[in-house]
């Protein structure tokens, strides 16, 4: 079976996309524990409903949480790490070891880097009046949002579009590439 770990700082609706596809059998993998920076992310619940095992990060600096994620992340089978709406850096001993891999909601190299996650990027894509965006999945080196593109999805972007409604078709058409790329890892096509 494909190993994956899903880390998540929010909401979690990306993780419940790779719950339900493996729930769907539209992907063959299993989740063998979800990480969180953050307590109170609905995404921990989302995991705990399906019975998937949870660990919330204590360290509060990039080197103790690179060694404590090591540590911690030792104990499991892992073919691949997923950031699915993480919003920290990963560290060195992570990057090293693991194979890592992010989505981020926009055309990179375009509204990427810090700062630049969620209804950020959507706020930024709107506001510069863009008529395109969309998403990115990438690997994750040591900066953000700067790995190799693995695969980007466009959506059109409307004069009557919101950050709101853009953050709600690109999300959606996310989900579906994730699912696609997670799909070619497990199949060793990447
Ligand atoms: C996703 O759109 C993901 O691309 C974005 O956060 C959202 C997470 O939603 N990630 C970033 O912005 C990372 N820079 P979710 O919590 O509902 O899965």
């Amino acid at each position: 079976m494909y190993n994956l770990i899903v880390f998540a700082s929010g909401n979690g609706s990306t993780l419940q996309a790779i719950i339900d596809s493996i729930n769907n059998n539209c992907l063959k993998a299993q989740i063998n524990l979800v990480v969180s920076d953050n307590p109170k992310a609905y995404a921990l619940q989302r995991a705990k409903n399906s019975n998937i095992p949870t660990y919330i990060i204590q360290s509060k600096n990039f080197i103790d949480r690179d060694l404590e994620l090591e540590n911690v992340l030792s104990k499991y089978d892992i073919d691949l790490i997923v950031l699915a709406g993480y919003l920290k850096m990963i560290g060195p001993k992570l990057i090293e070891k693991y194979r890592i891999i992010n989505t981020h909601p926009s055309l990179l190299p375009k509204y990427g880097g810090k700062g630049m996650h969620g209804m950020n990027v959507h706020k930024a894509v709107i506001a510069a009046k863009e008529s395109k965006s969309g998403a990115t999945i990438h690997f994750v080196n040591q900066e953000y949002d700067k790995g190799t593109i693995i695969s980007q999805t466009i959506v059109d972007v409307f004069p009557s579009d919101t950050a709101e409604s853009l953050s709600q078709k690109v999300q959606s058409a996310e989900k579906v590439q994730l699912i696609d790329v997670l799909n070619r890892f497990t199949n060793n096509l990447i």
